[in-house]
């Protein structure tokens, strides 16, 4: 059986592309065949990166697809031990369709409450459009360094009922470059900034394994 985690959001630029690329080479690293659908042809961020991971001979590798719809992936994800759907910009029907046949969906918000309130709404709409609430699963990414604002944005999601990753994704500049050269954010050489991008992806592992069992 293949996994699909889908990585989706209502608003742009949450980090829907940077936490896709964490867990393709997270997986990739313990020797899962990971494809990225990058879902988002227009822009091709995940391709691109892949491009220029490829041209640096960085391991482990990853295949990165573009597709315009979800039943065209869905076509070769036999061929995969994992496919990451990375979602594109807005939420649209095709956000749907993703929903629909990932184990697990993954909203990416950062602090703001010009990100969460519009995850909230997606989340509260697949729901109500019949995803099941279990699949779904808000990480925080590009997160600042106040303590306080971290624990009130918690507090705030933990009020709507749904699932909190682990650990969050800290916004750097080191994670910049890391991705303009092809690697992801657990592949710098700052130990302490990977171990806690760790955290996040032993998270979404135990996830997948409660909902896969
Ligand atoms: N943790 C981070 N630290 C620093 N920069 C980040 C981080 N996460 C994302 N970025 C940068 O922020 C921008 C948006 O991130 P990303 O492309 O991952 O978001 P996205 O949700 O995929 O965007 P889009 O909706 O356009 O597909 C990119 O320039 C990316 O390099
Ligand atoms: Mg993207």
């Amino acid at each position: 059986m293949s996994v699909l985690i889908g990585v989706v959001s209502q608003k742009g630029g949450v980090g829907k592309s940077m936490v896709s690329r964490l867990l393709a080479t997270e997986y990739a690293r313990v020797d899962w065949n990971v494809l990225i659908a990058d879902m988002d042809s227009s822009q091709s961020t995940s391709y691109e990166w892949n491009l220029r991971r490829e041209k640096n001979k960085i391991n482990p590798s990853i295949h990165v697809e573009r597709f315009t719809d979800v039943e065209d992936a869905i076509q070769v994800h036999e061929s995969y031990d994992l496919v990451i759907f990375d979602g594109a910009p807005h939420a649209s029907r095709m956000t749907k369709n993703i929903a629909n046949i990932v184990h697990l969906l993954l909203l990416p918000t950062g602090n703001s409450i010009d990100d969460l309130n519009p995850q909230i709404r997606l989340a509260h709409e697949l729901v109500n459009g019949g995803i099941d609430k279990d699949k779904l699963a808000f990480v925080l990414s590009r997160v600042g360094n106040s303590h306080t604002e971290l624990n009130e944005v918690l507090d705030y999601l933990h009020q709507t009922g749904y699932m909190i990753l682990s650990g969050h994704v800290l916004e750097k500049t080191t994670f910049r470059q890391a991705v303009r050269d092809g690697r992801s954010i657990t592949e710098t050489r700052y130990i302490g900034l990977t171990s806690k991008c760790e955290q996040v992806v032993q998270s979404v592992v135990d996830r997948i394994n409660y909902l896969t069992k």
